[in-house]
């Protein structure tokens, strides 16, 4: 692809440049997840011309002069060099036309205003916004005083690159940070939005630090209120602690949260059924601690108080709770899901007479549960214990 582009851009075809994250990820010597070029000129029409030299498809958006090249192994985003400007804060930006330099200008942070011109035979790097110089400091800076009013996801990328390249906020973007959540700008952002970055922030291998800093700094009590505690991301984030899944630091953001308060924090993010599983069956969870602390609770009793709620939020509950008989059950339950099932299955225990219909599901829970609770560890074992259900005075019913 990147050759396809370059043959185009030599031949004086196609003013070409490959621009952002994948300069930014080369310099850092990191590794580069996709590339993303912009065109001075048509990009859908250079992108069909490429996929159909490469036999791919074309997805074309012309009404934001944008398309992608879907190859068989990778997908290549195409975008005509643009100026935008914002009619509101936090509304999309209207677009118009314009240069390479125009395009780097309307960006988030210096570090990703960066463009190789394609077209020349020993490219050399465009840096107007002198983002070299910030990558060698390890410095985030936004372009101009507006970045966070006008595009207030921005606050959540900068927090995710802080984190991913260990990077610090130059002083002045800082104090725009600071100023733009505190003048609301969060408010103006459809939840959409705000889902996608928090969606980006939890593929990182760091989002329990990106979300702790959100919290200290107030983002996320702005995207709403019941999660301006942000404790329980620290914990999962502090050190000595094992490093957690997206969906794991998803539970720790909803800890916090008292039974009623998820809808809203749901609602306010458009989170799709999974987060919302993860969300509800933490607040609920954590109310079930003290329970779980019970002495004398059986590890099948534990299963059965478990059962079907979502393992991240198993996970993140035990990291979390303050009870250490809760957080060992909770832990135990996660190690044992493999175990929990029976050896034998419904035909089995027809075999050995028990009588067709609700009985035999009520028997395979009962062997579930010995098997949890140690009393049948092989397929002979739980044979065994259904002889003597099937045989034990007062029949079936009273075996437990
Ligand atoms: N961009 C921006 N403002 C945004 C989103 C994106 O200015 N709100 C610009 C940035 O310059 C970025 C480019 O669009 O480099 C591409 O966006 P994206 O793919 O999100 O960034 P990458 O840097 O390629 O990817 P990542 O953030 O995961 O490293």
């Amino acid at each position: 692809m990147l050759r396809a582009l370059r043959r185009r851009a030599l031949a004086g075809l196609a003013p070409v440049y490959l621009v952002g994250g994948p300069l930014r990820d080369m310099l850092l010597g990191e590794p580069i997840k996709d590339l993303d070029f912009v065109v001075e000129g048509d990009a859908p029409a250079l992108a069909q011309s490429v996929a159909q030299e490469l036999r791919g498809e074309t997805l074309t958006y012309p009404r934001f002069g944008t398309a992608t090249v879907v190859l068989p192994d990778c997908r290549v985003d195409l975008v005509t060099a643009r100026r935008e400007t914002y009619p509101k804060p936090g509304a999309l930006p209207e677009v118009m036309p314009g240069n390479i330099l125009d395009d780097l200008a309307r960006r988030d942070f210096a570090i990703n205003a960066l463009a190789l011109p394609l077209a020349q035979r020993r490219p050399a790097l465009l840096d107007p916004q002198e983002g070299m110089a910030d990558l060698a400091q390890g410095i985030i800076r936004t372009l101009h005083p507006r970045s966070f009013t006008d595009d207030p996801t921005r606050i959540l990328r900068a927090l995710r690159y802080e984190q991913r390249l260990r990077f610090s906020l130059e002083t002045e973007t800082w104090s725009q940070m600071r100023a733009a959540i505190r003048d609301g700008c969060l408010d103006t952002v459809s939840g959409d939005r705000l889902r996608r970055e928090l969606e980006r922030i939890l593929e990182e291998r760091r989002p329990a630090q990106a979300l702790g800093r959100a919290a200290d700094l107030g983002v996320l009590a702005a995207i709403h209120p019941a999660l301006k505690d942000g404790s329980a991301l620290k914990k999962l984030a502090s050190e000595g602690q094992v490093p957690v899944s997206g969906l794991t630091c998803l539970a720790a953001l909803a800890y916090p949260l008292t039974p009623g308060q998820e809808a809203g924090v749901v609602r306010r993010l458009v989170m799709p059924g999974t987060w919302a599983k993860v969300v509800e069956d933490t607040v609920a969870l954590k109310s079930l601690a003290g329970k779980l602390a019970e002495p004398g609770l059986t590890p099948s009793r534990v299963y059965r108080l478990l059962e079907g709620r979502a393992a991240e939020a198993v996970c993140a509950v035990s990291q979390l709770t303050s009870s250490p008989m809760a957080a060992q059950r909770l832990d135990d339950y996660l190690r044992r899901l493999p175990l929990a099932t029976a050896a034998l299955n419904g035909n089995a225990l027809l075999a050995l007479g028990v009588p067709a219909g609700p009985k035999v599901g009520e028997l395979l829970l009962k062997l579930r549960d010995a098997r949890l609770d140690g009393h049948a560890n092989s397929a002979a074992a739980e044979r065994d214990l259904v002889h003597r259900w099937l045989t034990s005075e007062g029949g079936l019913a009273q075996n437990g």
